[in-house]
């Protein structure tokens, strides 16, 4: 049997989707209720979300929706506030308003972005300066916080260190696009191995996830680990699950 997530039938069926929806709304003129409409009709599939949006997490793109899925649709019914770093044309805002029905959903960004619709509150910023993301702290907890910004180095691990805190108990934090750690041109990146890297990051996250029993041995060197129970790495995306206590 052959299977559908992640196969070519599933991304090419997708693709025919967007297209339906692209060439519809030059027939209508472009129509965030279409749009909405669509959404309802399946609101747990992201990869549906994702081709009525257009946002490039989606099959037919980076392909991050099937992970999304795996680790989110625990928290659909309970997620109270969303924070997604980098809106653009806001389409995943609008993917994660119709995936967590009861949350607030929340977008920062360096441009001045308007994305209509309810549950939806977009603020201006720049994800790199402290004060900003000390004020986006004290608008947690967050239940997920997902950094699809500048992708610029020294801004992920910026961003990380002034919002990880805020993840409420339970809660995940998403680093997206992490191939960008190779990239110099504009990214900062470098070299496998360099350090100031989000890859460098997750490395050393991997600490925390055992800081039980570092902790027993090095007591000083474990209090100053990062308290985290899950880390998953997959191609370009690490999802980081905070301690549920
Ligand atoms: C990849 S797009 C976001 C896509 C959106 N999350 C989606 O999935 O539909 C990246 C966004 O990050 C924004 N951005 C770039 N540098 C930034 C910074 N320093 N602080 C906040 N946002 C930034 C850009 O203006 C752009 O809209």
């Amino acid at each position: 049997m052959t299977r559908w997530h992640g196969s070519r039938a599933r991304n090419t069926t997708y693709r025919a989707i967007i297209k339906a929806r692209v060439e519809a709304e030059k027939k209508l003129g472009p129509t965030l209720t279409l749009r909405h409409l669509l959404g309802r009709l399946n609101r747990s599939n992201l990869s549906w979300l994702a081709a009525v949006y257009g946002s490039d997490k989606g099959a037919a793109s980076h392909g991050y929706v099937d992970h999304y899925e795996r680790y989110l649709t625990g928290l659909r019914s309970n997620a109270r506030r969303v924070l997604e770093i980098g809106i653009y044309r806001g389409a995943s805002l609008q993917m994660w308003r119709d995936f967590f029905p009861h949350a607030e959903v929340y977008g920062l960004d360096i441009k001045e972005i308007e994305v209509p619709g309810s549950r939806i509150h977009t603020l201006v910023g720049d994800q790199s300066d402290p004060a900003l993301l000390a004020r986006l702290a004290e608008l947690g907890p967050w239940d997920l916080i997902i950094d699809d910004g500048s992708h610029k180095q020294s801004h992920v691990l910026a961003t990380f260190a002034g919002l990880y805190d805020s993840v409420a108990p339970g809660g995940y934090y998403v680093i997206e696009d992490m191939h960008t750690s190779y990239w110099p041109n504009g990214y900062e990146g470098g070299p496998p191995g360099m350090d100031g890297t989000s890859v460098s990051l997750i490395r050393g996250l991997l600490d925390g996830v055992n800081r039980r029993y570092a902790m027993r041995d090095y007591p000083d060197a474990a209090n100053a680990l990062t308290p985290v129970d899950e880390v998953h790495l997959f191609e370009k995306i690490a999802f980081l699950r905070k301690p549920r206590v």
